[in-house]
């Protein structure tokens, strides 16, 4: 068996050893989503830590589609300098980074988005406030370019793959649970039509960076929530995404209703709080 430290392939995508840092809003970028030096800085030290590839945190496609402060944006041109900065950062200490992209959908919030948050039906997620407004088929259409603007962004400014966040209770997430996806038309009833969204994405995505660019999912194996998506359904999207051809499938789990199976774990000490110090040299 490989170990940890040999490098390894995922899909066309080389890494110098198998450590993965998971995508974790790092709150480190300016209002509108802009990157940062502080971001930039953060990244250099996962790469001087050992991190084979990064998983930015959740950035987003479109900026109603924003959730927490200072989370990362893709959605203009205008920041093509700050980000050819961060990645090449990062290329320069020898480590690799994949760009995760993310609609929040009805859990986005009404005031870093900018508007009412939207979402495959007018149904409030569970632990967000807002009720959501049901998107239209040419306002999903709209969504699912701009996932591929950001992934055409993200490639061209030095992004050695993108990562699709469809965990969590996200819009992809949203779409393929039957207790927030109560649809009628193609986007919702059967485990067919609850996926298509997550796959129209996909296509688009695809058509856009070409065949040989990593292209990776994350994506919840259950919700832990009564009607949400369950473990039977997630095997049969996960089989569907490897026939599509998706280079990875990360599994994760649960979303902010989860309770104690939500994927945020809390009570982590900040570092400076920590009774050890990092065994890890500082370059
Ligand atoms: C502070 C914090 C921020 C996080 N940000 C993200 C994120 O941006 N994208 C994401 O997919 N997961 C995010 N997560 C979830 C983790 O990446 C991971 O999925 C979670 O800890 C559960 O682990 P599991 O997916 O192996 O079950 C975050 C977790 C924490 C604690």
């Amino acid at each position: 068996m490989a170990s940890l430290f040999e490098p390894g392939f995922i899909g066309p995508l080389k890494l110098k050893n198998r450590m993965i840092r998971s995508a974790t809003w790092e709150g480190m970028c300016g209002p509108d989503g802009r990157p940062t030096q502080k971001l930039t800085d953060h990244y250099a030290d996962l790469v001087k830590g050992g991190i084979g590839l990064i998983i930015s945190g959740y950035t987003y496609v479109r900026p109603d589609g924003k959730q927490l402060p200072g989370k990362m944006g893709i959605y203009t041109d205008a920041f093509a300098e700050d980000f050819k900065r961060l990645t090449g950062t990062v290329h320069d200490l020898g480590g690799k980074i994949a760009c995760q992209l993310v609609h929040a959908g009805g859990q986005a919030d009404l005031k870093a988005a900018g508007r009412k948050p939207v979402a495959p039906s007018a149904v409030k997620a569970a632990a967000f406030p807002e009720i959501p407004q049901a998107l239209t088929i040419l306002e999903i259409e709209d969504i699912t370019d701009a996932f591929a603007g950001a992934a055409g962004r993200a490639k061209e400014w030095g992004f050695d793959g993108v990562q699709i966040h469809g965990a969590h209770g996200y819009l992809v997430s949203q779409f393929l649970s039957p207790l927030t996806n109560q649809r009628t038309d193609e986007y919702g009833g059967s485990l067919e039509n609850r996926a298509r969204f997550l796959f129209d994405v996909y296509e688009k995505i695809r058509a856009r960076v070409g065949k040989n660019y990593p292209v990776f999912i994350k994506f919840n194996g259950e919700d832990h929530l009564e009607n949400g998506l369950n473990r039977e359904d997630a095997l049969d999207v996960a089989r569907q995404i490897s026939l599509a051809g998706m280079d990875a499938v990360e599994v994760s789990s649960g979303n902010a209703a989860s309770g104690e199976k939500s994927p945020a774990r809390t009570k982590i000490d900040a570092p400076k709080k920590r009774p050890i110090t990092s065994p890890l040299p500082r370059a």
